[in-house]
């Protein structure tokens, strides 16, 4: 299978991640050529021979192949996406915000290019999610998918509820461990979990909305006496984004805030791991576990879908379901 030449935009947590990683897998025969950078002055854990500043060096370069971008800010990063499909590049993404906000001018790229663009560690880093949805289910007979896809917001709940930490103590202990995004708010607010949600809906359902249009709010409003009610009716506190198939066949979407019964798969998932439950025809019901944050995670996602170029592989995406806006489903408002 093919050789993969691979430009890295982006050093931080999960572009280090992914060079330290290919280190250790000699046997994907992937080589990080070089390597873009926005402050050159930073100290790097690798040679310097690798870094550049100059994002054509990568661009430009024939014999790269594959694309990795990694960095942190949607614009730049969807330009560097589009720029290396257009150049015949394949690419794979981390970056959830600008997927979210640019998908339907990525499927037009992706169809126009006929490169594989492929972004595993987007959502539930760790769990291969996308690939799942993409290949495993009929969308027909997807009844629903349940799902904690913010690690930070989990692991301050968490950490709030079961350990007595106050909010601040446990953001800071969040943004130590390197998980929670340089804005908390887009954590705590909501945001990253409806960005992540957005591609998973298309993923599920092929529908396609900007993030704006999807019903969320994050866990700024919950307080320690939520939590208290909670736990006297045996349950907990998660925020969960979910879809389910409505009886007039549109699909309801939401992230919310959810009391989530003990007994309930959701409800073993601690920290800043992320689970997801999908529940379908014939199959019935499946319990996705794992990492949804952090260094190595993450780049063990990018590895899958550095792994899967070596053959092309290509999201084909699924038939168009429509979108119920702003709805909760019965069973929400059940258990509440
Ligand atoms: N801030 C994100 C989270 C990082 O907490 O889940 C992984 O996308």
């Amino acid at each position: 299978h093919k050789q993969l030449t691979i430009g890295l935009f982006g050093f931080g947590v999960v572009g280090e991640g992914l060079y330290k990683v290919l280190q250790q897998t000699p046997s994907l025969s992937a080589r990080i050529k070089k390597v873009c950078i926005k402050d050159p002055n930073k100290k790097r854990n690798a040679p310097p021979v690798l870094f550049t500043t100059d994002r054509e060096e990568l661009l430009q370069d024939e014999e790269i192949n594959v694309i990795v971008e990694v960095i942190n800010e949607a614009g730049p990063a969807f330009d560097i996406v589009k720029t290396a499909l257009l150049k015949g590049k394949s690419v794979v993404s981390a970056s959830k915000k600008m997927i979210a906000e640019h998908l339907p001018e990525l499927l037009a790229l992706q169809q126009e290019t006929g490169q594989s663009f492929l972004y595993e560690s987007a959502a539930c880093a760790s769990i291969p999610v996308i690939r799942n949805l993409e290949e495993y289910y009929d969308n027909d007979l997807l009844h629903g998918i349940k799902a904690i896809v913010n690690g930070s917001t989990n692991f301050i709940l968490t950490k709030m509820f079961e350990d007595k930490l106050d909010f601040q103590q446990a953001l800071l202990l969040a943004q130590q461990l390197g998980f929670a995004e340089s804005d908390p708010k887009l954590d705590v607010e909501g945001f990253d979990a409806v960005n992540k949600w957005a591609f998973l809906l298309t993923h599920a359902y092929g529908i396609i909305e900007h993030p704006d249009n999807l019903l969320f709010t994050g866990i700024q409003n919950i307080h320690a006496m939520d939590a208290r009610v909670a736990a006297e009716k045996g349950q907990q506190i998660k925020l969960v984004a979910q879809a389910q198939k409505l009886t007039n066949g549109k699909v309801a979407s939401f992230v919310i805030p959810q009391f989530i019964p003990q007994e309930d798969h959701l409800a073993f998932v601690k920290n800043e791991y992320n689970g997801v439950v999908i529940e379908s025809g014939f199959s019935d019901k499946q319990f996705f576990y794992g990492k949804g944050a952090g260094s190595f995670p993450t780049a063990s996602a990018v590895l899958s879908d550095l792994s899967a170029l070596r053959y092309d592989y290509k999201y084909e995406y699924k038939k168009l379901y429509h979108h119920q806006p702003n709805t909760l489903t019965d069973d929400f408002y059940l258990r509440v």
